[in-house]
């Protein structure tokens, strides 16, 4: 029987219409002789009725129907009785009376319910995961991510990208993360990469004169997981040639508009730029949420003028003015939470009728009371709340403790999203384990022009020409101009501690290769969950994952990882010494 209708098309324009429908029992309710059957597939749900007066023997054979039976049904579409109607279905006007029934497959009760108001826990999901995907939650999840995938296919398509595939098999050239490898069979003794991002292969496709590449590509990482973190994620990468960062920056806007409009139809606000070192005074992090003000203020002068000894000693002092009063209670919870999170303490000042009120009050005269009270703003009836300490300490503590704010206070509406640039990164970062300079990006990226001469004598003040992507608060995107001069691109390896050996047998191929000629290039890899989960209103990627790995890097469903079996491993000349084995 040919299907004619999905389970959520059917309306009171289609009564009197012969039907043929498939689906998944979805409930089974037995009336006063009829039996009803709500019938499921991912568009919706459709009542179907059997009528033992209108058809026995189906109505004999629907009373063993269980829970996620498969069904095909033949059927008429009526109108729905009075007070059967369900004005929340697009489909709750009508049913459909069985007048032939196929039952496909038969079904084992269910270990999870089909059901958008009943989450079983993580591995039960995963571990059935073809049943949690059933849930209508989970389908919308997947089409979303269709969607978001299809439209910005469609806006690099417009704009002159060719999609291009690169190896899934590479050289191993860590990124930043750990590498899976894969065991060459036919190369005994020799590995693969799995790509941690196509990074140098879309660089050579620009020396290769492709101009714009992008690809949905599969990054692969060993690294210890987290809510937006998976061991593969995909990413919108993309490399374009002779253009400059502001370019690139204003593509991606475009980029990022389409997609909300075509697929949520929000207009996005313009997205603005910090630069890291503004981020990091205004909000105490890289990632700035900009959907609520709250922003870091720095009294560390006028803080130097009080008697307070923890204020007038420490390096840096800055507040939030959170514009509301807090209790007692509410000011020791925050306490303990900027303690938790590594503060020596929270010092917090209430503003009253007749001026601040505080145990340290006593330390601040008049003058200096006047002067924070100028600088915050603060008004009649609310608090400042405090840290003095080291700046990193400072701006860390007091980031994490505005978004504590933004969620106990609700300062952000649902559905608002906001995105904004940051940019000028240090070039470096100080690896203190061991002792030298690394990359804080890749080490593909360009210094900016003024620090090209003599970088290496002032590793800390160089600023990349490398930018960020940050979406309420979750960096979505990080991109850089390339180093594209062979001579720059050796200095750049050399100080960062790789040998002309190392730095050959790594990147000899990418060393070559501008030895032919490179264009000036830059791109961006484009986190594709994370932001199809923000767009989802979710924090966690693993539900817009069809199939993602738990907090261990396993799959429940598959087993995965496993041990392979010996002959495996002789094909590939291995012989494993396990030095720790999985409990
Ligand atoms: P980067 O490593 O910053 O840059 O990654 C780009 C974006 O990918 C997302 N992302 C992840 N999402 C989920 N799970 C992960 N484990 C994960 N790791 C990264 C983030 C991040 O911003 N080759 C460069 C890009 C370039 O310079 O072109 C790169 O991969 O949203």
């Amino acid at each position: 029987m040919t299907r004619t209708h999905t389970c959520g098309e059917l309306t009171k324009k289609d009564v009197k219409k012969e039907v043929v429908l498939y689906g998944w029992t979805q409930s089974r309710r037995d009336h006063g002789g009829l039996i009803f059957i709500d019938l499921r597939d991912r568009h919706g749900l459709t009542q179907i009725v059997f009528d033992p007066s209108h058809n026995e023997e189906n109505h004999k054979k629907a009373e063993h129907i269980g829970r996620e039976f498969v069904l095909n049904i033949k059927g008429k579409v009526r109108d729905r009785k009075q007070g059967m109607i369900n004005p929340n279905m697009r489909t709750g006007e009508i049913e459909v009376l069985v007048d032939e029934l196929n039952i496909i497959n038969e079904a084992d009760t269910p270990p999870i319910e089909i059901d958008d108001r009943k989450e079983a826990n993580e591995d039960i999901r995963l571990k059935y995961r073809y049943l949690d995907l059933r849930r209508p939650i989970m389908q919308e999840r997947i089409a979303l991510r269709h969607k978001i995938v299809t439209s910005a296919r469609d806006y690099f398509n417009k704009n002159g990208f060719l999609e291009i595939t690169t190896p899934m098999l590479v050289k191993s050239t860590p990124e930043g993360a750990r590498d899976y490898v894969v065991p060459s069979r036919v190369n005994p003794g020799e590995f693969y990469a799995l790509p941690q991002s196509p990074q140098l292969y879309k660089q050579i496709l620009m020396i290769s004169g492709c101009d714009r590449y992008y690809q949905t590509a599969i990054c692969l990482r060993d690294e210890d997981l987290r809510a937006d973190r998976q061991p593969e994620h995909m990413q919108f990468d993309f490399e374009m040639s002779f253009v400059t960062s502001d370019e690139i920056r204003k593509f991606v806007e475009g980029l990022y508009n389409h997609i909300f409009k075509e697929v949520l139809k929000i207009k996005l606000e313009k997205f603005p730029v910090f630069s890291y070192k503004e981020a990091m005074e205004r909000f105490g992090t890289d990632k700035p949420d900009i959907r609520f003000g709250l922003e870091l203020i720095d009294v560390t002068d006028i803080a130097k003028k009080s008697d307070f000894s923890v204020f007038k000693n420490a390096e840096q002092v800055k507040c939030l003015n959170p514009e509301k009063n807090l209790t007692r209670k509410e000011l020791d919870k925050y306490i303990e939470f900027c303690q938790k999170n590594g503060a020596k303490g929270m010092t917090w000042m209430r503003i009253t009728e007749k001026g601040l009120e505080s145990s340290v009050v006593k330390y601040f005269n008049d003058e200096v009371q006047k002067e924070i009270l100028n600088k915050t703003k603060a008004k009649k009836d609310t608090v400042l709340m405090f840290i003095a300490d080291k700046k990193k300490k400072v701006a860390n503590v007091l980031n994490l403790l505005r978004l504590k704010l933004r969620d106990d206070l609700n300062l952000v509406k649902e559905n608002d999203f906001k995105l904004c640039w940051v940019k000028d990164f240090p070039l470096f970062s100080w690896n203190e384990t061991e002792e030298r300079w690394e990359p804080e990006h890749h080490m593909f990226t360009n210094p900016k022009p003024e620090f090209m001469k003599d970088f290496e004598k002032r590793p800390g003040e160089v600023i990349g020409d490398l930018w960020d992507l940050v979406l309420n608060g979750t960096e979505v995107g990080s991109g850089s101009i390339r180093i594209s001069s062979p001579e720059l691109q050796e200095r750049i390896m050399k100080f960062i501690g790789l040998s002309k050996e190392q730095a050959n047998k790594k990147f000899g191929f990418l060393l070559e290769a501008y030895k032919y000629g490179a264009p000036v290039h830059g791109g961006m890899g484009l986190g594709l969950d994370r932001t199809v989960a923000l767009m989802a209103g979710l924090s966690d990627i693993r539900e817009i994952i069809a199939f993602p790995k738990n907090k261990a890097a396993q799959c429940p469903m598959d087993g995965s990882p496993s041990e392979i079996d010996e002959k495996q491993m002789k094909e590939l000349h291995i012989k494993p010494t396990v030095i720790k084995k999985k409990k």
